[in-house]
């Protein structure tokens, strides 16, 4: 950003930022590189963002924007689809062989001067449920596939290419009752959040796991430490959660049969450098009077507020 000519600013904290936050940091700002931060319509039509043209953002999940009011105030909103999927994919997988091979146990019990074998699980030849089958499930059936695990998924869009992997598509509640590892990879949108409530986790089995990288908003969080202290599952991995950093005194943080991990399932170097990238070609793109790539809200090109320069394609 630098060598294109921006000066960059750096938040005094690392995020995800709240909304307050954010009205203190966007006076001037024509420009955001925004990793989870809150953009609600409060943020985007505050006098504050007045002069902000694009939220670039980094990752693939946008349920902290409000798209409509950033459309109506004429701000472009950008995302990097595509590029963090296989790296989100392969965290899943590790939490998932972490939580059934219980290596995060074995690990803390030997760095305390132990040695106590733990009886894990199988994953070949059992059954995994994906809750939402876009690019990061799909990614997720095809490491599956390879485990030679059964796979089920719920989804809005079933994909061709999850059939030819030997996905079967079901209802939910098929989903929970039959498997052994239920994943969730579903996009948070009004209509899913708290999708896995208590009705949804007693409809899990007794020994089944639930692992999630998508949103922590999809669980019901206070359900789910119930569950683990009362034996409803197995056990879970969380990378997400409702409210980012977790509380110290949040109840998830003592529940038993857990692996928690604080939202890094796309920090993977590699991948972090190719989103970085994209994110603020996006930027300049736009700064430099055209249509970046990856635009989530393009109705804003034909908007009289739109605040950018662009040049009519
Ligand atoms: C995403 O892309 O939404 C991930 O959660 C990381 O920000």
């Amino acid at each position: 950003m630098r060598e294109a000519g921006a000066e960059v600013v750096l938040p005094t904290r690392f995020g995800p930022l709240d909304a307050a936050e954010m009205l203190k940091i966007l006076p001037g700002v024509d420009a955001v590189l925004a990793s989870l931060d809150q953009y609600p319509a409060a943020v985007v039509a505050s006098p504050e963002a007045g002069q902000l043209k694009i939220i670039s953002r980094w990752g693939v999940g946008y349920d902290a924007i409000d798209l409509e009011a950033a459309t109506q105030n004429g701000i472009v909103i950008t995302y990097t689809p595509g590029l963090l999927d296989e790296a989100v994919a392969d965290y899943t997988v590790a939490l998932l062989l972490s939580l059934a091979r219980r290596i995060p146990e074995s690990h803390a019990a030997m760095a305390a001067g132990g040695w106590k074998r733990n009886w894990g699980h199988d994953i070949f030849g059992q059954t995994l449920g994906i809750f939402g089958l876009g690019r990061i499930g799909l990614a997720v059936a095809r490491r599956a596939a390879g485990f030679n695990m059964r796979v089920l998924a719920c989804s809005r869009s079933p994909k061709p290419e999850a059939v030819k992997l030997g996905v079967r598509f079901v209802p939910l509640d098929e989903l929970l009752a039959e498997s052994d590892f239920v994943t969730l990879h579903a996009s948070l949108n009004p209509g899913n959040r708290g999708a896995i409530g208590e009705p949804q986790l007693r409809r899990m089995k007794p020994a089944a796991f639930l692992v999630n990288t998508a949103r922590g908003q999809l669980v019901d969080e206070a359900a789910l430490a119930r569950a683990l202290r009362e034996g409803w599952i197995a056990g879970a991995a969380l990378d997400v959660f409702g409210e980012e950093p977790l509380p110290a005194a949040h109840p998830l943080r003592s529940a038993p049969n857990l692996v928690l991990s604080p939202h890094q399932a796309s920090f993977a170097q590699e991948t972090g450098e190719r989103v970085s990238q994209a994110a603020a070609e996006a930027i300049i793109d736009l700064m430099s009077g055209r249509r970046p790539r990856q635009v989530l809200n393009p109705d804003v090109f034909q908007s009289p507020a739109l605040r950018a320069r662009v040049e009519e394609r």
